[in-house]
């Protein structure tokens, strides 16, 4: 499929965020703040949010499903954010203390409601930090100086886990024991021989590599749901929490994505299953700055001050920001509107009712396309083979995928071409058929493509 003519009128209906783009490239790396925010011709520029919609320089509206990465559970601007952050400028009149306040607790306790494994917590200002930070406490605890990833598996840009989140095929190496692959230039050879890559849902080859390298492995990190939408097999997960233990290896659950969105426990309660450390962010922050380390309080104690006078016997763990009090304000505002009754619920049923209607479309339409995921994310696959891992999604038409996008984009619907969707409480009724209107032209305008 030729994308070019796609392009063309992409770049034709956007002429400013096409000048914005070229001006933000003189000094702007880029012209972007985030690798992943590029794509071609160039990525859209917006001037304004607000509730379900994003609004671009050039004037046209978009039904928001990128959400900020999925942040935003929410939506844009809600009422009850506004209102917490606008109390915390009355009430306690700073945006930081840099030091212990009330609110930190009242998160802690609201956190250990919802996720029990969280016996201690600590506050961090990203995914990237919580991951790196539970990682930290893994190795300090076990003494042992490797980690396993998944393939395929994102867990925030540090140099431990930066490995085989893309990897090309040409240098991805066995199926059933996957080679380390840098994602990033810069990679010191150090962390390819310090992170063991797992293939996902194959338990056979897991058990065998873990078990092989247990005396290095100090955690094993896992995205429950790869990507946000592609599930762990429930047995596979029991599996891996019943070796994990049984090896001594820490299980982290990585739900920076999964949290507050596949249920508002995360996936561990999704799969009843209780890692010993997980990392949250993004929701939890209510779209402000966070991230959270939650788990054995024998793990957290490790980094605890009370623990010893001697530093060498700590886990350092530090952050200007960490536990600012409007993040935790916005969070905390968010998390408790989600659980007022049949919010959530509504909101997974909403979510249901587009991904019915996609693939009641698709079939209509006759193109290959179905949607996967839990909760209130998916994303919306080009393949009608199954896909267990990274590998399977191989299968995917990539370019038919990327003419979607361009096709959704030209109709209203934004999700940044190839990003799943994730949906908020601000998507209601109206926006469910808005965005079905523009599934359906592009699935008729793509149809033609398909078949030709
Ligand atoms: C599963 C997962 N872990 C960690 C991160 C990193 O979070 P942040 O972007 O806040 O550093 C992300 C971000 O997308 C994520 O999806």
């Amino acid at each position: 499929m030729n994308l070019s003519s796609f392009q063309q009128h992409y770049r034709e209906k956007r002429p400013k965020s096409a000048a914005f783009f070229e001006q933000a490239q003189m000094l702007i790396a880029g012209g972007v703040n985030g690798n992943l925010r590029y794509y071609q011709p160039f990525p859209i520029t917006f001037a304004q949010a607000r509730d379900a919609w994003l609004y671009d320089l050039d004037g046209h509206a978009y039904v928001d499903y990128l959400l900020s990465y999925g942040a935003l559970l929410l939506g844009h601007g809600h009422p009850v954010v506004q209102k917490a952050i606008q109390q915390v400028w009355e009430q306690q009149g700073t945006s930081s203390f840099g030091a212990t306040h009330p609110l930190e607790l009242e998160m802690a306790q609201e956190l250990a409601g919802l996720y029990p494994s969280f016996e201690e917590v600590r506050f961090t200002n990203s995914g990237l930090e919580a991951t790196l930070f539970a990682l930290r406490l893994a190795m300090a605890y076990t003494g042992k100086t490797h980690i396993a990833k998944f393939e395929g598996h994102y867990h925030g840009a540090h140099d431990h886990v930066l490995v085989s989140v893309n990897p090309t095929f040409d240098r991805f190496g066995d199926q059933t024991s996957p080679a380390s692959v840098p994602e990033s230039l810069g990679t010191p050879d150090y962390y390819l021989q310090h992170t063991v890559v797992l293939p996902f849902n194959d338990w056979d080859a897991c058990e065998k590599i873990m078990t092989e390298k247990k005396d290095q492995l100090a955690a094993v990190i896992v995205e429950p749901m790869q990507s946000g939408y592609i599930p762990a097999d429930r047995q596979f997960m029991k599996n891996l929490r019943q070796l994990t233990d049984n090896l001594g290896i820490i299980l982290i659950f990585d739900e920076v994505k999964t949290g507050f969105r596949v249920s508002l426990g995360g996936a561990q309660d999704y799969y009843g299953v209780t890692p010993d450390l997980s990392a949250l962010g993004k929701v939890v922050g209510g779209g402000f700055p966070i991230g959270v380390v939650g788990g054995k309080r024998r793990l957290l104690e490790m980094c605890s001050p009370l623990r010893s006078r001697n530093r060498q016997e700590v886990v350092f763990h530090s952050g200007t920001f960490n536990g600012n009090p409007i993040s935790l304000a916005a969070g905390l505002a968010t998390i408790r509107y989600l659980q007022e009754p049949g919010r959530f619920a509504s909101l997974v049923q909403r979510t249901h009712q587009l991904r019915d209607g996609i693939h009641e479309l698709a079939r209509q339409y006759r193109v290959p396309v179905k949607t996967m995921g839990v909760g209130t994310i998916f994303n919306v696959l080009t393949t009608e083979a199954e896909v267990r891992n990274y590998r399977d999604l191989g299968a995917n038409r990539h370019e038919l995928r990327l003419a979607l996008d361009y096709l959704l984009m030209d109709h209203g619907v934004y999700s940044k071409p190839l990003n799943r969707f994730s949906l908020s409480d601000a998507h209601g009724p109206a926006e469910i058929q808005a965005t079905l209107d523009a599934f359906e032209k592009s699935f008729a305008a793509l149809g033609q493509h398909v078949t030709a």
